[in-house]
């Protein structure tokens, strides 16, 4: 097992470009599954995750390769699937539900593993599993398992309200709609750039999808869909968790390859702590005809000045704050002069990353779904150990802000979700290295 050392206390300057976004590669991966033939995306991350959903499809019968040269990944899905994904593959990653929508769509059946909770809290699907009886799936949890079959082999067209917003909930159900047959109006749908990014590759497929980045998608089901061609949009919080670095005290770094329309809710509170935040010249970006994008892509440059001033923050579904942003920003929080007040409205046990800060010497205090920041003048370097892939990337940045030298144990967390972090900081100045532990 790897642990990631950092000897902070250096104000970090260059230039760092984002990969493919994990939570828009992992759906759109998994879409593949609604139609056979050869599929192409590009743009994909190379982390554990996607690796992980590979394997899964790999159970399945479908080949899976990935082209180190090129960044994308083939697959080639047979006219027969084995429609199932076993509980040694879910459990390792949640998000492998979003095969559940596209096998019962096209092959009538699926058995899925309940994915179970996680160290982020509860996490149920039921969502899910209500949008796709909605369509007409019959649903039942047995030994575990998620089993759906569609009647007479096809799921029909709805109209269904989430009770929530959900990301991959709302994924799953669009991608189910796209094969129903008839038409399908989903409310109260999750808003974030990854649901639009997988509509937008849906519609490469074929499917008839309008609303995409508004809480109400309408879904004209088609018999069927032509495989995939598609680039996976820049990840928004490997870029904001970049931002975040920049933005710690003495950082000048440009982030590039990111669409800043994105991290609107984030620039927003980087501005108010005081970061210099502007737009820099895009580098030219391939982009597919037709492609269809929530925003240009383009480059973001930060610099932190002094110490950061405070600022409340509260994270909601897209577009705002996210809660994937919040244990990165604690950090800068933890530096603040002054004090700050985090809300984490998405998830119920999100702070596990305060324990471990406070070991650096960052004063918070939990309430139910409050911390309190009390901005300290300096951290001071210590071994600390990651609980969750956010919470992993927080730790990392606090190594870098904290004088002496931080010891990260537990990295595979961190691999579930960013590229190698250390070798994209290392170049910026950070002193940063992985061992074995
Ligand atoms: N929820 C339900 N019922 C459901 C589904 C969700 O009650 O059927 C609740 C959840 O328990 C949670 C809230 O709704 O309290 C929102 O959860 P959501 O379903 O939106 O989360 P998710 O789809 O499981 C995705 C990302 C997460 C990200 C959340 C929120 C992927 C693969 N994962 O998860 O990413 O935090 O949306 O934006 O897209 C990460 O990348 O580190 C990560 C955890």
């Amino acid at each position: 097992m790897d642990k990631i050392v950092v000897e902070g206390g250096v104000p970090l300057r260059g230039s760092v470009d984002v990969s493919g976004a994990k939570n828009a590669a992992l759906p759109i991966i998994a879409a593949s599954l609604l139609a056979e033939g050869d599929h192409a995306v590009a743009n994909v991350p190379d982390l554990a995750d996607v690796r992980t959903l590979g394997k899964l499809l790999g159970h399945m019968g479908c080949a899976v390769e990935r082209s180190a040269a090129t960044r994308a990944v083939s697959i080639r899905v047979p006219a027969a699937v084995r429609p199932e994904a076993p509980y040694e593959l879910v459990k390792t990653m949640r998000a492998s539900v979003v095969v559940l929508g596209p096998l019962v769509a096209r092959w009538g059946k699926a058995r899925v593993s309940l994915p179970g909770g996680c160290a982020i809290g509860a996490r149920p699907i039921d969502q899910h599993l209500k949008g796709l009886a909605a369509l007409g799936a019959e649903i039942r949890l047995e030994h575990g398992y998620v089993e759906a079959t569609a009647p007479r082999g096809h799921l029909r067209g709805a109209v269904f309200t989430f009770d929530g917003q959900t990301v991959t909930g709302t994924e799953n159900v669009m991608m189910a709609a796209a094969l129903a047959e008839g038409r399908t109006v989903l409310r109260n749908c999750a808003r974030e750039p990854e649901v639009s990014d997988l509509a937008a590759a849906l519609v490469r497929m074929g499917a008839r999808i309008e609303g995409a980045g508004t809480d109400e998608l309408r879904i004209e089901g088609v018999p069927s869909l032509r495989p995939l061609d598609h680039t996976v949009i820049p990840d928004r919080i490997e870029a904001g968790t970049f931002l975040v670095a920049g933005a710690l005290p003495g950082g000048d770094v440009t982030v590039n390859g990111c669409i800043p329309e994105h991290l609107e809710a984030l620039i927003e509170k980087l501005r108010t702590v005081g970061a210099e935040i502007a737009p820099v010249k895009p580098p030219p970006q391939p982009r597919s005809a037709g492609q269809l994008r929530s925003g240009d892509v383009g480059g973001l440059r930060v610099i932190g000045n002094g110490r950061p001033r405070p600022v409340d923050v509260r994270t909601a579904p897209h577009p705002g704050f996210p809660t994937d942003m919040q244990a990165q920003l604690m950090v800068l929080l933890c530096l603040a002069d002054g004090s700050s007040k985090i809300t984490e409205t998405v998830f119920e046990n999100r702070f596990m990353h305060v324990q471990e800060l406070q070991r650096l010497g960052a004063d918070i205090a939990v309430d139910g779904k409050t911390a309190v920041v009390k901005g300290v003048p300096s951290l001071s370097g210590a071994p600390v150990m990651a609980s969750d892939l956010r919470a992993s990337a927080a730790l990392v940045l606090a190594g870098l802000a904290a004088q002496g030298t931080t010891e990260i144990q537990r990295v595979y967390h961190l691999d579930r979700g960013y590229e190698r972090i250390e070798a994209k900081l290392a170049p910026l100045g950070a002193r940063i290295r992985r061992e074995k532990a």
